[in-house]
């Protein structure tokens, strides 16, 4: 099977549990809890879960969407808060939830999504022990995506964040959940320890590559493409690995650091690629693919290996 014609379907299954879920709430906060989740959005994590598990035992993904899920809901939590931190105005091609309500309900309706992606992983029919150590990943993975985003967000006032200090929070906030969706499907699946640490490997640092990918497009694609504010990054001052090799190479990036229209954010990619910064940062993204791809060579060959791997190509080509 093609990876599109598999994302396609995954994204197809997950909306329709999504649907009977989350659809036709009638109070303000299910309503503000539904809005992101029905708006659609790459579903990327719950196919990682899935293919990692048949990829560790085949047919054994048939009755994990509910922990699929869970994994999208927790991703979907962190990016209603994430919007009110980034102060951003749109999300999946439509107002982000503290614009469409306001910061307490947005807040809450995070809150809402956290818990309930415990529930659905709760039920995974495993035995007790894997599932015990699934819920407990997934907690520890939200203690680091919330770790990640403090960096994040204090990096704001800094100007000497470090390659490495970038890395570290990178992995936090995004690498970790892309590992954590990959080893609760092999956990479920009933992986050996070593092959759930591979999974884990795999989905750390193509979860790295993916946030510096999610960098690039930030500056590079257009809303109408993304469905977010473009140019957010810059205007918030984000100490991204772009920002800090534009100041190795002592660019000056402070006339940029506002809200740009089309045109300026087209002259500041112009001025990144013509220095090389973007290229660089591509190098490292797809360095980190490669060394996570590596990881898999533990796994008996499947297609669903080549999925996985594939997916990890797809994380730093793809353009929103
Ligand atoms: C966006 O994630 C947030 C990051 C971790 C960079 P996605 O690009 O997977 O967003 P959706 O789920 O497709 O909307
Ligand atoms: C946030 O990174 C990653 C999360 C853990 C939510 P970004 O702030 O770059 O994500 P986008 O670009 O708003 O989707
Ligand atoms: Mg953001
Ligand atoms: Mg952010
Ligand atoms: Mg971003």
């Amino acid at each position: 099977m093609k990876l599109n014609d598999y994302l396609e379907n995954v994204a197809r299954d997950v909306d329709l549990l999504i649907r009977r879920h989350f659809a036709d709430t009638p109070d303000q906060l299910s309503r503000a809890s539904a809005h992101l989740l029905l708006a659609g959005g790459k579903r990327l994590r719950p196919s990682v879960l899935l293919l990692s598990a048949d990829a560790i035992r085949k047919g054994s993904s048939f009755d994990l969407l509910p922990a699929a899920l869970s994994v999208e809901l927790t991703h979907t939590f962190t990016l209603i808060h994430d919007d009110i931190m980034d102060e951003d105005t749109e999300r999946r091609g439509v107002p982000t939830v503290h614009t469409a309500w306001d910061e307490p309900t947005a807040i809450l309706a995070g809150d809402v999504l956290y818990a309930r992606a415990f529930e659905f992983l709760s039920i995974a029919p495993a035995p007790d022990q894997a599932r015990i150590r699934a819920v407990s990943l997934l907690a520890r993975t939200c203690a680091q995506i919330c770790e990640g985003q403090h960096m994040d967000m204090s990096f704001e006032k800094r100007d000497d964040v470090t390659e490495p200090e970038y890395m570290e929070m990178v992995q936090k906030k995004t690498g970790s959940l892309f590992a954590a969706s990959a080893a609760i499907g092999a956990i479920l699946a009933g992986g050996k320890p070593t092959q759930v640490d591979a999974l884990y490997q795999f989905g750390l640092l193509c979860g790295i590559a993916f946030q510096i990918q999610d960098d690039i497009i930030d500056i590079t694609s257009v809303a109408e493409r993304t469905g977010k504010d473009r140019g957010s990054d810059i205007r918030e001052e984000k100490q991204t690995l772009i920002a800090i090799k534009a100041r190795e190479k002592v660019l000056d990036l402070t006339p940029y650091q506002r809200a740009l229209s089309d045109t300026e954010a087209d002259e500041l990619v112009a001025l990144l690629t013509r220095s090389g910064v973007l290229d660089e940062v591509r190098e490292i993204a797809s360095r980190m693919v490669a060394s996570g791809s590596k990881t898999l060579g533990i796994l008996p060959p499947s297609p669903e290996r080549d999925l996985l791997l594939e997916m990890g190509q797809f994380f730093i080509k793809r353009g929103h």
